[in-house]
């Protein structure tokens, strides 16, 4: 079996992302293997632009006995966690097919009008990021979003543009 290859932290790093607040919130957890996803939502939460640095992976791979590399493979396995900063909110509107049936593909082009901006990008502000998902497991309620925790569903223009204009206040 392969050892696995050491990665040394770069000596100069940017530094995004205040280092104690990481080593308070690994505190939470035991330092199992297992706790990894849930310390890695808990940093991207935490972070004000959504989103999971390069200080705070070396932090985490550190913490866990794990490898800069087996981290980045996880946070890049899974949608939700992003490696760039993003809006404070997090746009999710779901794409699979009982949503496009119901006509997701008009709510896309709907937010996307409204805020400027295509998928996967941010506005200028840094209040919204737009994105695509897979079933949000609300299907009885299609077309669907989530931003960020909470679920939204029958959209429709008039109701997209109410809750965007709550969020901007
Ligand atoms: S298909 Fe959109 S919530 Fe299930």
């Amino acid at each position: 079996m392969q050892d696995k290859i050491s990665v040394k932290k770069p000596k100069k790093m940017k530094n995004n992302v205040k280092r104690e607040n990481v080593q308070s919130l690994l505190e939470k957890f035991e330092p199992k293997k297992e706790n990894l996803i849930p310390i890695l939502h808990d940093i991207q939460n935490e972070n004000v632009y959504n989103y999971i640095s390069e200080d705070a992976i070396w932090e985490v791979a550190k913490y866990l006995n794990l490898t800069h590399s087996e981290i980045l493979g996880v946070i890049s396995f899974y949608t939700m966690f992003s490696t760039k900063p993003r809006g404070k909110y997090i746009i999710r509107i779901c794409k699979s097919a009982p949503c496009h049936v119901m006509n997701a593909d008009s709510i896309i082009e709907n937010v996307k009008k409204t805020l400027g901006i295509e998928i996967c990008e941010t506005t200028k502000d840094k209040l919204f990021t737009l994105e695509l998902s897979s079933c949000l497991g609300i299907c009885d309620v299609a077309p669907a979003m989530m931003i960020n925790d909470e679920v939204y569903g029958n959209l429709t223009p008039d109701k997209i543009k109410k809750i965007l204009k709550e969020k901007s206040q």
